[in-house]
């Protein structure tokens, strides 16, 4: 990733790290036809052609545009491709892949140009969100498509008759075989103490995000947090003593949620037993919220989540991944669309953090109690659009990063957020106690 490195060779590393985004971007179209390109799987989530006109929209704006003072390339993309440009439901007629694609590689070879001549002392920030905004919409491409491909499944089986067919919710990328053979763990599920004291909250690296800024002192009571995220198992119970049917367990918001979205079971649901051990994932803030009080438990606060995935106590330290300082692969954690699913909760030892939290990174994004908030000292950038106008005790905060995750945007200190009824995103989450 990109830091401390010599004029030359951090531009040779912003090269490299563009070049290597882009191609599994560009991996995630392959086979892609013009339906599914186009195809609004959700009336939330724009359509996977769309994400990658906006991909290079965004590069060309902030790079071209503001920094190199060049021309609109493709001013006929302009309301198309920007985020404030149309509404979600009129960007279903796109330009074909071809024509997207070449509209992407013409933005980056002048992106390279200036990359030569761009002065990064001013500018290193912007390379890095532009790195990290790419990021974030090759996982929204990931889960539309997943919800693409479920709706086919749907499709399918209707026609067959209704006979099932185990459910893999979206094919691997380069797909190896995993490290580590899990083995079955408790289904109790197992607690870590975290004792009172200050950690060091959010960040100021070269690579955070307005949001993460600025680092701060925050000093927690001592708690209990999950070793694990949730599992399928675990979840099971609920599922099958009507935790859904019973207003004991939801919260007055969660409960008049329930009733308008009528669901039993998670989005990314299998009843394969082979998946017991695999997170939760696919449920809104109010289901994580449900079975947290189910078991006697609550959502952890981001705070207590950060400090549990990223405080080394011993050595009095922010670390900026669990494990250490080591950039993230496959080895810790399941991310970066290798598995192109989710994977066992136990089945990354080496991705433990110092309090021996499991599975922070990857796998799963986890649901807060927290409110995306401002932290102290908070300046937009680049925009107020992009984490500023999300300040509005709408947005629940969500942590650590998903299986389709790219290592860009993938830390301790990153931070996510989405409306408390979303339930596309691959979402799960771990309990807490006091
Ligand atoms: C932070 C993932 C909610 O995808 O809407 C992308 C990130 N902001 N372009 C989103 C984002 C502008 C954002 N999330
Ligand atoms: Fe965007």
């Amino acid at each position: 990733m990109i830091s401390e490195l010599s004029r030359s060779s951090l531009k040779e590393a912003i090269a490299c790290a563009l070049y290597q985004c882009r191609a599994k971007t560009l991996a995630l179209f392959e086979g892609v036809d013009k339906t599914t390109l186009c195809h609004q799987a959700h009336p939330d989530f724009s359509p996977i052609g769309w994400h990658l006109g906006h991909i290079a929209f965004t590069e060309s704006f902030w790079l071209l545009e503001r920094c190199a003072g060049l021309q609109c390339l493709f001013p006929q993309y302009r309301q198309l491709f920007a985020a404030d440009g149309l509404p979600k439901m009129e960007r279903v007629k796109l330009p074909s892949l071809e024509e997207i694609l070449y509209y992407l590689e013409s933005v980056r070879e002048k992106v390279l140009d200036y990359l030569e001549v761009a002065d990064l002392e001013q500018q290193g920030r912007l390379w890095n969100f532009l790195l990290q905004h790419e990021c974030q919409h090759n996982e929204t491409i990931s889960f539309v498509l997943a919800l693409t491909r479920m709706e086919e499944r749907d499709k399918r089986d209707k026609e067959d008759g209704g006979d099932k067919v185990v459910f893999l919710y979206q094919s691997a990328i380069n797909k190896h075989t995993s490290p580590m053979t899990p083995v079955s763990i408790s289904l109790s599920s197992e607690m870590l103490h975290v004792p009172a004291g200050e950690f060091e909250m959010g960040s100021d690296s070269i690579v955070a995000l307005d949001n993460e800024r600025t680092s701060h002192i925050v000093h927690l009571e001592d708690y209990w947090i999950d070793r694990y995220p949730v599992t399928c198992a675990q979840y099971r119970v609920f599922m099958e003593a009507k935790g859904y049917e019973n207003p004991d367990w939801w919260s007055p918001a969660g409960w008049k949620w329930l009733q308008t979205a009528q669901v039993t079971q998670p989005l990314y649901w299998s009843c394969d037993p082979a998946w017991d051990n695999h997170p939760v994932c696919g449920v809104s803030w109010y289901e994580a919220e449900a079975y947290s009080r189910f078991v006697g438990k609550r959502l952890p606060t981001e705070a207590e989540w950060e400090k549990a995935a990223s405080w080394d106590p011993k050595a009095h330290h922010r670390r900026t991944y669990p494990w250490d300082d080591v950039e993230p692969t496959f080895e810790y954690c399941n991310c970066d669309n290798v598995e192109g699913q989710t994977t066992p909760v136990n089945a990354y030892p080496t991705g433990q953090s110092a309090y021996g939290m499991y599975d922070a990174l990857g796998n799963v994004w986890e649901w807060t109690a927290s409110w995306f908030h401002a932290y102290p000292g908070f300046q937009s950038y680049p925009y107020i659009g992009y984490s500023r106008i999300y300040f509005d005790n709408q947005h629940r905060v969500l942590k650590g990063g998903s299986w389709a995750t790219r290592p860009w945007a993938l830390r301790s200190s990153f931070r996510n957020w989405y409306y408390p009824s979303v339930r596309q995103i691959f979402a799960g989450f771990r309990c807490a106690a006091n």
